[in-house]
């Protein structure tokens, strides 16, 4: 195949991780004798300091013209202080919803070499963690209205958080059908004791569940869930929520797996194009010390592959050759657990082409 790949750098940590997946990819191309062609894209903090703005039009033009689009990760104390429409996490918003991504899809999965790596029990880790947070991603609050005025002579700020019936249906589609690929458990997570939109959200799934008769399918209030994901992960198969609850909750799901830097993502919406990025930050704090886990961005690369361009060998021979250098025992700082060999993150990129190149 021929394809046109956007790449964004990203700030802090995150061209190390990147540098690692492209190269990831390169492997790819050569061995099963594709064509990758990448067009690097500045987006967040990068294209603050070059344009002004986090995501100029021409470059998000870039992406839209791409077959698909591989990130790192954006943002840092640098640009903390600007106004929330000048900010890095607001190019990525844009770029979001300019590509019309609405359904995001986070795994949680525990690798069985890291099982010493995840804070849980191993009485709860023993029963598995394998679910996926299906969150939407270009509604609610994050894209409601937000404003701060004066009132009484005291500042009040306000976000607003909406959702359309359409909006909740499509994503609530995604979520069946990906219970539907796997052990057939949907489970809404939302706050519908308090929330009109969590309402919504209950009526329009309850419309859709009789096309799935073969999906068990659950509600839970989001502080619950919260509270299950740590006490036992292994009842959830699919959780399709909300934007902002699924921000969260990826997060905690991400943790009880070992690391955040394991945990990679896909994003879509209507077509095959797709955003592929890991689910952590920037990590500022270890940029250029060749320290950061590359394996969430590595990994997010191959769902590239297996998502947008229906490579599914490809995608499997990355994830393999992650698994085989895990069973080595190199591990990078943050799953790093006793008996292990420590390297950086260049290593690890570096290992992972060489276990690619030498799969059959
Ligand atoms: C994520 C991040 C972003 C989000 C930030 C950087 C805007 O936390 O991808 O999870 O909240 O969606
Ligand atoms: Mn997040």
């Amino acid at each position: 195949m021929n394809k046109i790949i956007g790449v964004i750098y990203g700030d802090g940590s995150s061209p190390e991780i990147v540098k690692q997946a492209v190269q990831v990819l390169d492997t790819i191309q050569e061995k099963f004798h594709h064509q990758f062609t990448y067009t690097q894209i500045d987006m967040g903090g990068a294209a603050i300091d070059k344009y002004g703005d986090p995501l100029p039009e021409h470059e998000l033009q870039k992406c839209l013209d791409s077959d698909s689009v591989l990130l790192g990760a954006i943002g840092g104390p640098k640009w903390e202080g600007l106004p929330g429409d000048k900010r890095p996490e607001k190019g990525l918003l844009k770029l979001r919803a300019g590509m019309k991504l609405y359904s995001n899809n986070r795994p949680a999965t525990l690798w069985p070499q890291l099982r010493d790596a995840s804070p849980l029990k191993s009485s709860i880790v023993d029963k598995g963690i394998d679910f996926v947070v299906v969150r939407e991603l270009i509604g609610g609050v994050y894209f409601g209205n937000h404003e701060t005025f004066i009132q009484n002579g005291e500042k009040v700020a306000v976000d607003t958080m909406p959702y359309s019936e359409h909006e909740i249906m499509r994503i609530g589609r995604i979520g069946f059908d990906m219970a539907m690929k796997r052990r057939k458990k949907l489970c809404l997570v939302d706050k519908a004791n308090v929330l009109d939109t969590s309402r919504l959200w209950r009526e329009v799934m309850h419309k859709l569940k009789k096309e799935y008769p073969e999906v068990e399918y659950s509600e839970m209030f989001v502080d619950n869930c919260a509270m299950q994901i740590c006490k036992d992960p292994s009842q959830f198969d699919v959780i399709v929520t909300e934007n902002m609850f699924g921000d969260i909750l990826s997060d905690e799901a991400s943790m009880i797996t070992g690391s955040i830097g394991m945990i990679p993502s896909s994003s879509l919406g209507e077509g095959t194009r797709g955003l592929y990025e890991p689910i952590h930050g920037s990590a500022p704090d270890i940029a250029g010390m060749d320290k950061v886990n590359p394996i969430a961005c590595i990994l997010s690369a191959a769902m590239m592959m297996r998502y947008s361009f229906d490579a599914e060998k490809e995608a499997q021979c990355i994830e393999q050759a992650v698994h085989k250098v895990l069973d080595q025992g190199y591990r990078t700082f943050d799953i790093y657990s006793e008996g292990c060999r420590l390297i950086g993150c260049k290593e690890m990129g570096e290992r992972i082409c060489e276990a690619i190149k030498s799969s059959n």
